[in-house]
């Protein structure tokens, strides 16, 4: 079928095919031109494995230095009329690019907050593997059936304590409005905290430990963000904010599970960027439109491959990467940078719908966005019939 995007709020509804595996070729191409990886990986589980951060981390992982990649996503399948999603997509696509480079990459699609798709995991690497020596956790997810007990949990992005009114774009029409959101309750707080929190991730990782596929001296990380003071409220002080403290407090519990055997979890905080997750918080999309503007008139605009090349080369290359006094490693350096943000803050007090076009890169938000779900490809022909009915190799 001919493809075409299908945008409804802040999703696309359509993904297509040859769209997302240019893009995936695209974010390969880039690692390879940047040369082999020092001291990189060379068995890596990234759980949440099929789009932004953490797709890139498994392409970074595989074709940085040659590492054998596991990845674990919820994604769909096409179905009569209806295309697959673009992780999927991206999935097959790396698997086809992975098999041709000689890599080893297994997918497995499915929940990755149960206790079921741990253990197939574990099975998989026991089996494949023996041990991994590093293990991403990049998931972002509206909700979480706790393993032990059904109980499932929403997440919220809102402020905490008081209302939040601020400026919004919507992406959609471009237009600049002002959005208020009520602060959360103390219910809302801990879902949210239960869903994007470290719980999880400290299970994967006891997962892995007590079947002993855990190679000594593993590194694992999660990634959070902070951003600047004008978004504090809904992120970084809001409920998410919340989660991402529990993160790191995951974080240290693992890092003092793994220091026996010389391993160590980290939190790396990334750059903001348009992705699934991302386009879906309050105020951040007019945020990342005004930063894609600055940045890439510094010259110093990244997207997610670009950052996860950086966190494995110049990072994680190193016996102790460099981090802030919290022990956080800080990929948001060139975001955070103060001609940076003051910039932002200059122009986050004149930016309406008139002059969005001149102070900020909205048309870059638009194209990223669409980007995201295969659209706005180069050499990609979108006229063209698509066969939408693509298997991934290792799950077929
Ligand atoms: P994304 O939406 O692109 O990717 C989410 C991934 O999680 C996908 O692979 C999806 O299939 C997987 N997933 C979701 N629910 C799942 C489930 N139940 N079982 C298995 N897989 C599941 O998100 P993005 O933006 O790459 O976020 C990843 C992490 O990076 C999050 O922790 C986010 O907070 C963090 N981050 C994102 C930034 C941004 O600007 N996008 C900035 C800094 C950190």
């Amino acid at each position: 079928m001919v493809v075409t995007p299908k945008i409804r709020g802040f999703i696309c509804t359509t993904a297509h095919p040859a769209g997302c595996a240019r893009h995936v070729a695209d974010q390969i191409a880039h690692v390879k031109s940047r040369g082999p990886l020092p001291a990189g990986p060379k068995k890596v589980l990234v759980i949440g494995a099929s789009t932004g951060y953490g797709l890139a981390s498994r392409i970074a992982a595989a074709f940085g230095s040659q590492a054998a990649t596991i990845g674990v996503f919820f994604e769909r399948a096409a179905e009569e009329g209806r295309t697959a999603t673009a992780g999927w997509y991206n999935s097959a696509a790396f698997e086809h690019e992975a098999a041709a480079a000689g890599l080893y990459a297994r997918s497995f699609n499915g929940d990755a907050f149960s206790d079921a798709l741990k253990s197939e995991v574990v099975e998989a690497i026991r089996a494949d593997l023996g041990q991994v020596d590093c293990v991403i956790y990049s998931l972002a997810s509206p909700r979480r059936t706790h393993p032990k007990t059904g109980e499932v949990f929403k997440s919220v992005l809102k402020p905490i304590g008081t209302s939040y009114t601020n400026k919004n774009l919507n992406t959609g029409t471009g237009e600049v409005t002002s959005v208020t959101i009520e602060p959360a309750n103390a219910d809302e707080i801990a879902q949210t905290t239960a869903v994007m929190g470290g719980e999880d991730w400290e299970l994967w990782i006891d997962a892995l430990a007590e079947a002993g596929v855990l190679a000594p001296g593993a590194r694992t990380l999660a990634y959070s963000y902070i951003g600047p003071v004008l978004t504090w409220p809904i992120y970084k002080n809001g409920t998410i904010g919340q989660a991402k403290i529990d993160l790191e407090r995951a974080a240290a519990s693992i890092s003092k599970k793994l220091a026996s055997t010389g391993g160590q979890a980290w939190i790396s905080v990334n750059k903001a960027l348009v992705t699934q997750a991302s386009s879906a918080i309050p105020v951040v999309p007019l945020y990342i439109s005004l930063l894609y503007k600055i940045m890439k008139e510094a010259g110093s605009h990244e997207e997610c491959i670009e950052q996860m090349d950086r966190l494995f080369r110049d990072r994680l290359a190193q016996a102790q990467p460099p981090t802030d006094p919290e022990g956080r490693i800080r990929l948001d350096d060139w975001e955070m940078a103060a001609p940076v943000q003051s910039l932002i803050a200059e122009r986050w007090d004149q930016v309406d719908t008139a002059r969005l076009g001149e102070l900020a890169d909205f048309a870059g938000y638009q194209s990223n966005f669409l980007k995201l779900f295969g659209f706005g490809l180069e050499g990609v022909d979108y006229q063209a019939d698509v066969e939408t009915h693509i298997s991934i190799p290792s799950l077929a």
